[in-house]
């Protein structure tokens, strides 16, 4: 009998055991396609020898040294490389575990920059509907998917949440891309009318959303307005590129490709790519110099900030990304992956929606391509398309409550940049398999 408090309390998963490039093994020897990259994050394949040699040379230098007391080359070398190629004014790097403590330490600095600007009214945040930020309770109440957040209600933090720019769902007939990401984006401007602008600290969105929503890129100008309308009434901009960055749009920051910056940056998942637990926020000179000339310190931490081999980890891998030529590659296989799930399931009847961005991409399921009508969620179609494909021999993500937390399905594909085209092939055949299975 297992004591791990495992994710499910009826079901026993297979124990892993190896890893070798896009393929994951179990004790059985059977090889798993990893064609979600976990959730978006072996972003290298398994098995990558120059970042595990570079955690084994500073295991061998340094395990650990306080932050409280030290910093260390690695975290050093991590928030340059990092702040070398950062949109904007993006200045500061503050090395975390993983994306809820990114996404977390985000709210809170945005809270504490305006208590030392002199405005402590600003308490409030505003998110989007069907988002995912993370499982504590400060994320978690940034976030917008109902299932997630319903039985943890009374412990939640009061946050706005406007609609998701979701073109598919929402576009009008009548309305151009452009005209619906305009209205789409005016939500904000609405909800920071009505709540009262000198009340609210930020805004806080997915450039692309992950989880919750299935690879939802913006329409066109969207984040362009959303920017104007934060810099209108002087709130924060967080992005939580948690899920969508480190290249796996296409861009080493996804909100490149929307030609803004924000104020504060999430990163984690793709950072460490599964070698190290690691997360990172990134924010600009000016709130931290609010900081330093404010109380002279961010009232948070944890015990593994900067941990020296997580950095050391992240360090091997943004190098690998940008020296490999892996953001070239996640353009040119995202487009052959797009390319094939358009040819396969284009004119599938359950498929409305195939969308996303390089390595990132989504297919929203539906009972009717005409109507748009989600399957019944009684269904329980996203436990059982992710058993189906985990029986074929493939890692996805599926996930359902894509309209609103409730109805809807969708998959999310997040394969390795390293992925080959033969295991694009693999991935699409597999995939077809048990949508077929279970539909
Ligand atoms: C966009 C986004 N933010 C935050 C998180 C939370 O990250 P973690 O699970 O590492 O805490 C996730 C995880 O899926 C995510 O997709």
């Amino acid at each position: 009998m297992s004591h791990i408090f495992s994710r499910h309390c009826h079901a026993t998963p297979p124990r892993a055991v190896g890893g070798e490039g896009c393929y994951l093994i179990d004790d059985s020897g059977k090889r798993y396609l990893d064609g979600s990259g976990g959730a978006a994050v072996s972003c290298l394949g398994h098995g990558d020898a120059d970042v595990t040699a570079a955690i084994e040379a500073q295991l061998e230098q340094l395990a650990f040294a306080h932050t409280g007391f030290f910093t260390s080359e690695p975290a050093e070398k991590l928030a340059d490389l990092l702040i070398e190629h950062a949109p904007g004014d993006l200045d500061r790097v503050y090395l975390v575990s993983g994306g809820s403590e990114a996404t977390e330490a985000a709210i809170k600095l945005a809270r504490q920059y305006w208590v030392e600007k002199g405005e402590p009214g600003r308490g409030r945040l505003i998110a989007r509907k069907q988002s995912y930020h993370g499982n504590t309770i400060g994320a978690l109440s940034a976030g917008g998917n109902e299932w997630r957040r319903q039985q943890f209600g009374p412990l939640l933090l009061d946050v706005s949440h406007i609609d998701p720019c979701y073109e598919y769902r929402y576009r009008r007939d009548d309305e151009s891309a452009e005209e619906y990401g305009a209205r789409a984006a005016q939500a904000l401007e609405d909800e920071l009318l009505r709540v009262g602008p000198d009340t609210v600290m930020a805004f806080m969105a997915e450039p692309v959303v992950g989880a919750t929503a299935g690879a939802l890129a913006p329409a066109p100008g969207y984040f362009k307005r959303i920017r104007e309308i934060c810099d209108k009434y002087g709130i924060l901009l967080i992005l939580d590129e948690v899920m969508c960055g480190m290249g796996r749009t296409g861009s080493l920051f996804a909100c490149e490709q929307d030609g803004i910056a924000p104020d504060i940056l999430c990163i984690a998942k793709g950072l460490g790519a599964g070698y190290q637990p690691i997360g990172a926020m990134l924010c600009t000179a000016e709130i931290y110099q609010t900081l330093a000339d404010g109380s002279g310190f961010f009232q948070h931490g944890h015990t593994y900030l900067g941990h020296p081999a997580a950095a050391a980890a992240g360090h091997a891998v943004v190098s690998a990304i940008l020296n490999r030529g892996l953001i070239a590659r996640v353009k040119e296989q995202g487009d052959k992956l797009v390319t094939r799930l358009e040819d396969r399931f284009g004119q599938h009847p359950h498929v409305g929606d195939i969308r996303g961005r390089g390595l990132f991409r989504g297919i929203e399921l539906v009972a009717d391509r005409d109507t748009k009508a989600p399957f019944d969620p009684a269904r329980k179609l996203g436990a059982a398309l992710k058993k189906a494909a985990f029986n074929e021999g493939l890692i996805c993500y599926p996930m359902s409550g894509t309209i609103d937390g409730k109805t809807g399905d969708h998959i999310l594909l997040a394969p390795p940049f390293i992925i080959e085209d033969a295991q694009l092939d693999e991935l699409v055949d597999k995939l077809d398999r048990a949508i077929t299975a279970t539909i």
